[in-house]
């Protein structure tokens, strides 16, 4: 029996994570869900973020599927960091990995762009860079305040996401690999990225390589998104040029992601790109495609290809029936997935 760890979380989480659920019970029955109620509610009820017993819980299982974290009546990072990036970091979810379609049906805001012209994936590093909370204040409120926030990398760090990154190119059509950067002003961090990028690179030489400043990527995301295949960089570039990857692939409510430990010496986590999104909480009309494309990810990483690809075409299919200008019915596009998955695996 396969054990999935389920964290609704804040907002629109819960709304996401009850389609991706019927979506998972169809495509895995041999599964065995436990909810956790972390999040705002719990922060508000008991002062609690993550208990270390919960913790140590949600390492018994195979994999963790989570909703979003994060509510206005929090202080910005409490949760964000003492939830979501604090699983990140201690299970060792280098891995951030976020691939980006734009799939047939879907309008991009891109008017040369078609349908299967974008396909490419971000592995964006997990437990390193600015996230690592290496920083602090001096003088704090006053006028002679001064904020410091290091961009923490190791060889070890960076190398082994590279040369995941790598192993991903190499097993892909087009095997092109783009370390992304910013090694004209991060001297140090530019350059221990770009060493060990041209090292790891001699195991791989049916990849091909190239190398972008993190700015001139962003320019290209939008101007050329159809010549990335696989982008490797730091984690808050990673972070940066997702949310730009999925603003040309048709909108956030259709990326997913997995903080992936591909050691499996802790399970992975698969989540949608966006938030708890507060603005449209609690109405229904959250999109639910990232989340349930988040399933088909936790089901690859668990080595049902046949469930995860029934999952990724059901959705292909839902997006293909959409109108354009008519809102997402959350629970309605859940259901109807769901059925789309129990047709496809017959
Ligand atoms: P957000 O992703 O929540 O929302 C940004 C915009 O996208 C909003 O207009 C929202 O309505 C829209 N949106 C997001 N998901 C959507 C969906 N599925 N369908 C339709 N529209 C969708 O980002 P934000 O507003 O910057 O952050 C809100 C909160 O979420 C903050 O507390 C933030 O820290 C947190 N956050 C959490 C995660 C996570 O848990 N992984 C990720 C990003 C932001
Ligand atoms: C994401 C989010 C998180 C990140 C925040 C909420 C900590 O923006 O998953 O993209 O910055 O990684
Ligand atoms: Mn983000």
């Amino acid at each position: 029996m396969t054990r999935i760890a389920v964290i609704p979380g804040d907002g629109i989480g819960s709304e996401v994570i009850a389609q991706a659920r019927k979506v998972l019970d169809i495509a895995l029955p041999d599964h065995d869900a436990t909810e956790y109620d972390l999040g705002a509610a719990r922060y508000h009820r008991t002062g609690e973020i993550l208990p270390d017993s919960v913790q140590a819980e949600l390492d018994q299982h195979d994999a963790i599927l989570l909703g979003a974290v994060g509510d206005p009546s929090v202080p910005p990072g409490v949760l964000e960091r003492g939830l979501l990036l604090k699983l990140r970091f201690d299970f060792d979810q280098y891995v951030n990995l976020r691939p980006s379609r734009l799939w047939p049906g879907t309008t991009g805001p891109l008017a040369d762009v078609k349908p299967g012209e974008i396909d490419l994936v971000v592995v964006r590093e997990g437990t390193e860079g600015l996230y690592a909370g290496a920083g602090g204040s001096l003088h704090t409120g006053s006028s002679a305040e001064i904020a410091t926030e290091e961009s923490l990398n190791t060889r070890y760090g960076t190398e082994r996401v590279i040369r995941d990154a790598f192993n991903r190119a190499s097993r892909r059509e087009r095997k092109h690999l783009t370390c992304v950067h910013k090694a004209n002003v991060l001297t140090y961090a530019g350059d221990l990225w770009r060493r060990t990028f041209a090292e790891v690179a001699t195991e791989f030489p049916a990849v091909t390589t190239e190398y972008q400043h993190v700015d001139a990527a962003a320019m290209y995301l939008v101007t050329r998104p159809q010549d990335f295949d696989v982008v490797v960089t730091d984690n808050l570039f990673g972070d940066i040029l997702t949310d730009i990857a999925a603003a040309v692939t048709g909108g956030i409510g259709l990326a997913a992601s997995g903080c992936v430990n591909p050691d499996h010496s802790h399970p992975s986590m698969f989540e949608p790109v966006h938030g708890s999104a507060p603005d449209i909480a609690g109405r229904n009309i959250a999109d639910p495609a990232a989340a349930i494309l988040s399933v088909s990810l936790l089901l690859e990483q668990l080595g049902r290809g046949d469930a995860a690809t029934a999952v990724s075409d059901a959705v292909a299919e839902e997006l293909a029936g959409r109108t354009p200008a008519e809102p997402v019915d959350t629970t309605a596009t859940g259901d109807r997935v769901a059925e789309r998955v129990s047709r496809i695996l017959g």
